[in-house]
């Protein structure tokens, strides 16, 4: 096995590597305290507010792709082979103002210029991808992005109109260059680094990442880092030794069989979209209301689930989906149901070097009805206080199968026996569905939090159900903000 002692990336035009390195040092710190660009800023350091967007390149099965990412919660060492750009690198094709930054200015985008360049960012990367957005299109690249002081109206304006100052860049024009330079350091080895009692280390494949974990089952492992971040950037915890795995092509690929999706657990929420939606159309709107674009660029399904939070958006409606996890240890894999995966909270199924390698997601089963709802205080870029997912099986008339499954309404996502079973056997009618949410009581003692009261959660709960039955009967949506 190849071992490589340090990490190296594209910083903009230039190449950097660095030996010595810890597993927790930010991609932020490394491009304002070591590196000098400062106009990558710093505003919340947990990944909410978007100041401090940059952009990171990295090849995959599907060439070069470019992410937008909070560099707050990014770690250095998981930018190993990527392709880093900030603010400072762009330029328009005749070496002037970017179009991104030309709308922004003739548009009056900016007043203290704070979040600017954080927007800027989100805007690049939508313009690289799409220089004509709609407002929709917009509005869910900046969710990401908090301004105080100029107002969205204008940054939106800007949006509208920066495909027509131009639709090329340096960067487009330089893309074979810099794929090629990452696939030259494509070498299969093993990152090994540290600073002082920090080490990460990055595996060479999925088994190489089963063999280290075999020899060190204390390893945190750290897939999109939008929880471990701000484990170190808010409680200042130290990881002494953390195993990365955003680099395993191993672990990002989906694939569909007859009856099911296999979905990697490395996979981003971004990544998870489209093939996501074109089997469950139902649940595009709940995705969208997972986080912001740079943290559904980086957090993962697997990094979702493994967690074990009572209040991570993926395990209810997938839970009510049924489905399964693939959890393995060194060679050895197991199988398991999602909703048997929690145990009770901040306690999962998961032995001691096993890692989450994938998630099985079976295909809607026939005469079966879905719903995915997400009840939280923003609209946007906000956490749960309650989720569900529902999948309700009618046949002529009568319900014959039905999965309810909530987060938020207990110390793990949990299913709704009691509720399940007022509705077996009943007919598809809102005496039923209210016989359900009656039974909710039975199945939870929500807590009162900041989120919310726990008369608010039951309520809500139990309204979710009758809200259901409601849109199977083709009624629109009541409450659009909180579908
Ligand atoms: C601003 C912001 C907004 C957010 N909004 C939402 C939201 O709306 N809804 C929501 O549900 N969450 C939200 N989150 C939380 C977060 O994005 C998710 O929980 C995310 O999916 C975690 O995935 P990750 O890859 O980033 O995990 P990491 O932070 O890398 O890891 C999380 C945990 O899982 C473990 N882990 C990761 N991958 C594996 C694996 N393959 N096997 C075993 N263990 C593993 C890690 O060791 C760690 O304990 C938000 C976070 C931020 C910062
Ligand atoms: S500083 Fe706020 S998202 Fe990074
Ligand atoms: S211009 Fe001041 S925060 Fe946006």
């Amino acid at each position: 096995m190849q071992l490589r002692p340090e990490i190296r990336l594209l910083l903009n035009d230039r190449i950097v590597t660095r030996a010595r390195l810890g597993a927790t040092e930010t991609l932020l710190d490394f491009l304002r305290l070591d590196q000098r660009l400062r106009g990558t800023k710093e505003g919340c350091a947990e990944g909410d507010c978007g100041a401090c967007t940059v952009l990171v390149g990295r090849l995959g099965p599907d060439g070069l792709v470019y992410e937008p990412v909070n560099a707050c919660i990014r770690f250095l060492a998981s930018c190993d082979g990527c392709h880093v750009v900030t603010v400072e690198h762009l330029r328009g094709a005749d070496g002037g103002l970017h179009p991104v930054q030309r709308a922004m200015v003739e548009h009056h985008g900016s007043q203290c210029g704070f979040c600017t360049p954080g927007f800027v960012m989100a805007l690049y990367a939508l313009w690289m991808a799409n220089p004509h957005p709609s407002e929709a299109q917009l509005e869910r690249a900046l969710q990401g992005n908090l301004c105080r002081c100029t107002g969205y109206a204008p940054i939106i304006r800007a949006g509208l109109a920066m495909g027509g100052y131009g639709t090329t860049d340096p960067l487009i024009a330089e893309r074979a260059q810099v794929s090629a330079q990452l696939q030259a350091w494509q070498d299969g080895a093993r990152v090994d680094v540290a600073d002082g009692e920090s080490r990460a280390i990055l595996p060479a494949s999925v088994d190489d990442l089963a063999r280290v974990l075999a020899e060190h089952p204390e390893a945190r492992i750290i897939a999109g880092a939008t929880d471990v971040g701000l484990w170190v950037t808010k409680f200042l915890r130290d990881l002494p030794l953390a195993v990365f795995i955003g680099h395993l092509d191993g672990l990002r690929g989906i694939t569909e069989t007859d009856d099911a999706l296999h979905i990697g657990a490395m996979v981003s929420y971004s990544q998870a979209y489209g093939p996501l939606m074109a089997e469950f159309p139902h649940m595009a709107r709940y995705w969208d209301r997972i986080a912001g674009w740079q943290v559904r660029s980086m957090g993962t399904l697997g990094g979702n689930i493994a967690n074990g939070s009572p209040i991570g958006d993926t395990p209810p409606p997938f839970i009510a989906l049924g489905a399964r996890l693939v959890l393995r240890q060194g060679e050895a894999r197991r199988e398991l149901p999602l909703e048997e995966f929690f145990l009770d909270y901040g306690k999962q199924d998961r032995r001691a070097g096993e890692f989450v390698e994938s998630i099985i997601l079976p295909k809607p089963a026939p005469d079966t009805l879905h719903a995915a709802y997400k009840i939280s205080k923003r609209r946007d870029e906000d956490i749960s206080a309650v989720a569900a997912g529902f999948a309700v099986t009618v046949q002529g008339g009568a319900i014959a199968g039905a999965r309810l499954a909530f987060g938020g309404m207990a110390a793990t996502p949990k299913r709704a026996a009691q509720a399940e079973a007022a509705l077996i056997g009943q007919p598809f009618a809102l005496e039923s569905l209210q016989a359900a949410a009656d039974a909710l009581r039975d199945d939870f003692t929500p807590l009162s939090d900041m989120r919310a009261s726990a008369a608010y959660r039951m309520r809500a709960a139990q309204n979710l159900l009758i809200r259901f039955w409601h849109e199977s009967q083709g009624t629109p949506a009541m409450l659009e903000d909180a579908s």
